[in-house]
């Protein structure tokens, strides 16, 4: 099975290429490697496409040409302060990025299935798990460009009729972080020596899910049968707060660290909590995580000597 992952390059698309490599699925990606990084995979030249997904002429070529079986559309701008320094870079890549691959994609005999990551940020401040039913409310432009790519999503399988997987990813972490976000600012800091961390907002909780455990989700999703249109949440099922996390950093370096709050760091809107109902995947698939945030954390603090 041909399977074209755009944005594979990246932080979780690291963690899919050889989760599907090993699921026996031929891999091609394509990339523009403005966050991404071409030696986070190994894969050939050959299955290699150095493009923009708003270059509608090469994504036509590239598609249409390659034939995939499956696609996985994880090309996006999502660091959330960029988008908002950012917003019209944003939706064009989110937005008009994916209309491109959609438009490519569609009439493509080939295709049996394609997938979407959007995101946890298509939901509104909740104080509890949220579940794909919920209601969707995006704070910022980058959950309203993923939430457009829903809708752009379901209107391809309206009009194809293809299989077509929406998944909300939640905070993702793991190797290969390609941006500042809580986890590896904190790494930065601890590995360059200190003991005293700078950092913004303390209280928000978050649903941390390993890069690994995402990868076999999305293996499992891409193996259901007749999807048709279908939205799952993919998330670890528990919340920790950032100071949860210096304390898993401290149990790994057996050491004390202090931590600063500084102003310039805090968000003015931030969400207190943001926890995924993952009982749909879990039913639909037998999907179960297995890697803990200690776990996750002990891989990282031991690749400091390494
Ligand atoms: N990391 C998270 O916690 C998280 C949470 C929710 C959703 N997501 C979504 O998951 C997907 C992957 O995110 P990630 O964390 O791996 O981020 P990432 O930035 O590491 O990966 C995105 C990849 O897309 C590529 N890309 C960006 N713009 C492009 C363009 N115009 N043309 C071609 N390629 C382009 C980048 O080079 C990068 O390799 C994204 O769609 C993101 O919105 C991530």
């Amino acid at each position: 099975m041909k399977t074209l992952i755009t944005g594979g390059a990246g932080f979780i698309g690291s963690a899919i290429v050889p989760q599907l490599k090993e699921d026996g699925y031929e891999i091609f990606v394509l990339d523009n490697l403005s966050f991404g990084n071409r030696d986070f995979i190994d894969i050939p030249d050959s299955h290699f496409f150095l493009a923009d997904i708003r270059d509608i002429v090469k994504v036509n070529g590239i598609i249409t040409q390659l034939k995939p079986d499956i696609v996985v559309h994880l090309a996006a701008i999502h660091f959330i302060p960029y988008c908002n320094q950012h917003p019209f870079e944003a939706a064009d890549i989110n937005i008009r990025g994916t209309m491109n691959i959609l438009n490519a994609c569609t009439g493509l005999p080939s295709l049996t299935k394609i997938f979407f990551a959007s995101t946890a940020a298509v939901y509104p401040i909740s104080d509890f798990a949220v579940s794909e039913n919920h209601e969707l409310l995006p704070l910022d432009i980058y959950g309203l460009s993923k939430l457009t790519g829903e809708h752009l999503f379901k209107k391809f399988w309206l009009e194809t009729g293809i299989d077509t997987i929406v998944c909300r990813f939640f905070n993702a972490f793991g190797p290969n972080e390609t941006n500042p976000h809580l986890i590896p600012e904190i790494e930065t800091q601890l590995k360059g020596g200190l003991r005293t961390i700078k950092l913004g907002n303390l209280t928000p909780k978050r649903d941390f899910i390993h890069t690994y455990d995402m990868a076999s989700a999305v293996s499992k999703l891409l193996k259901l049968k007749k999807a048709n249109y279908d939205i799952f949440n993919l998330g670890r099922g528990i919340e920790y707060s950032v100071v949860e996390i210096v304390e898993a950093f401290e149990r790994q370096l057996n050491e004390k660290i202090e931590i600063e709050v500084d102003p310039a760091r805090v968000r003015k809107v931030e969400r207190q909590h943001l926890l995924a109902d993952v009982s749909k995947l879990k039913k639909a698939t037998g999907w179960q995580p297995v890697h803990s945030i200690d776990e996750g954390i002990k891989d990282m603090v031991n690749s400091w000597t390494r």
